[in-house]
């Protein structure tokens, strides 16, 4: 069995697992997600007993269906030994100020937030976007205010332009507010736009960094074959999923599989190694839907990769960001 190992989150002084365990599968808005409370539950304390710490979910999966599962996985046990990440941003109703960056839907979110968990603070709670139509100063005055209250510990961000990030990051140190300690990018080895966007900003900045679908939705499991029409799995319902069947995502694939083979793993394990060997990165957020999808990929943490092995699977990909590419 695998030992689960530890890192400090970034620069700060939190014990994080190695893998972080996304819950924006455990819910029932889309068809892909588990749509079964009771599994979703089972999995959350396998995941729980392995030593993961680290769990990841938002106000708006499943419009607070996931924090109320959450919540219910973690009612009991001691509160001291879990780091609990959510996210406010997205639309959690159909009216003014039901959605964004304002202190208003900001302060609203973390108490309704606290209450679907159940929990007296939040360990990590991150912008899930970057707002346009806020002053960031508004939103950081408005974080600054949940971590001197004591029902926020940490403060992080997700997905955005770096000039933005670094924007960021400036204004809470002229300010004197709580800065972001945690970035959460989009990053796996068919979506590594981030190595020319935000990264660079992590790395010189000291802040953690939790990459999102870092299995590609399920490319990268080597479970969809080139020219063929997906039958099963996630790409089926999912487009964003789908959109990865490009050429040079199949070459990326083709080096995994060779390289898996070659081990004696599987590919999801050989793409989660690759981003566990990324010094930029703590703690991938992995999002298995089943007991299987679990263990294999809690597995990848025995995968060791040479320098030589790193070289072949990137050389296929040479990574560029805009925003296009990056969804936003
Ligand atoms: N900040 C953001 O904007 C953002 C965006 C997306 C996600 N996230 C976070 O990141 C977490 C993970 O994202 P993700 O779910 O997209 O991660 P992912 O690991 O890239 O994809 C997960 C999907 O891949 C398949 N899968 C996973 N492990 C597998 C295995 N060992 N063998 C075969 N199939 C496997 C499953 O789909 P099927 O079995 O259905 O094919 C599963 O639902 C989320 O839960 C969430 O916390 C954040």
């Amino acid at each position: 069995m695998t030992e689960m190992e530890y890192t400090k989150l970034g620069d700060t002084g939190l014990d994080v697992s190695r893998l972080c365990l996304g819950c924006m599968n455990f819910g029932s808005s889309q068809p892909w997600m588990m749509n079964d409370e009771e599994a979703s539950l089972e999995l959350l304390d396998d995941a729980l007993e392995m030593g993961i710490n680290f769990l990841d979910t938002a106000n708006v999966y499943s419009r607070g269906e996931s924090e109320e599962i959450v919540g219910k996985a973690i009612e009991g046990r001691n509160r001291d030994e879990l780091v609990i990440a959510t996210k406010v941003f997205g639309k959690m109703g159909d009216y003014p100020n039901g959605q964004g960056l304002s202190r208003k839907h900001i302060l609203d979110q973390a108490e309704a937030s606290l209450d679907r968990l159940g929990t007296d603070y939040i360990d990590l709670y991150q912008i899930h976007r970057w707002d346009d139509e806020t002053p960031i100063k508004e939103t950081l005055s408005a974080l600054d205010y949940l971590v001197e209250t004591g029902k926020v510990r940490y403060i992080g961000a997700s997905s955005m332009a770096a000039w933005q990030f670094a924007k960021a990051l400036s204004e809470s140190d002229l300010q004197e507010y709580e800065r972001f300690t945690c970035m959460q990018p989009e990053y796996n080895l068919v979506d590594r736009h981030e190595e020319e966007n935000i990264l660079p900003v992590c790395e010189s900045e000291g802040v953690g960094v939790i990459p999102w679908s870092p299995l590609a939705g399920g490319f990268l499991t080597g479970k969809y074959d080139r020219g063929e029409e997906p039958t099963e799995g996630r790409a089926t319902e999912d487009d964003h999923t789908e959109a990865r069947f490009t050429d040079e995502n199949w070459a990326v694939l083709d080096e995994v599989r060779t390289i898996a083979e070659e081990k004696g793993v599987t590919p999801a394990q050989v793409s989660l190694a690759w981003l566990l060997h990324k010094p930029v990165v703590d703690s991938p957020i992995i999002g298995p839907r089943t007991e299987e999808h679990l263990e294999e990929n809690v597995a990848s943490l025995d995968v060791a990769l040479s320098d030589s092995e790193l070289e072949r699977l990137e050389s296929p990909k040479s990574p560029v960001w805009s925003r296009e590419i990056a969804g936003l």
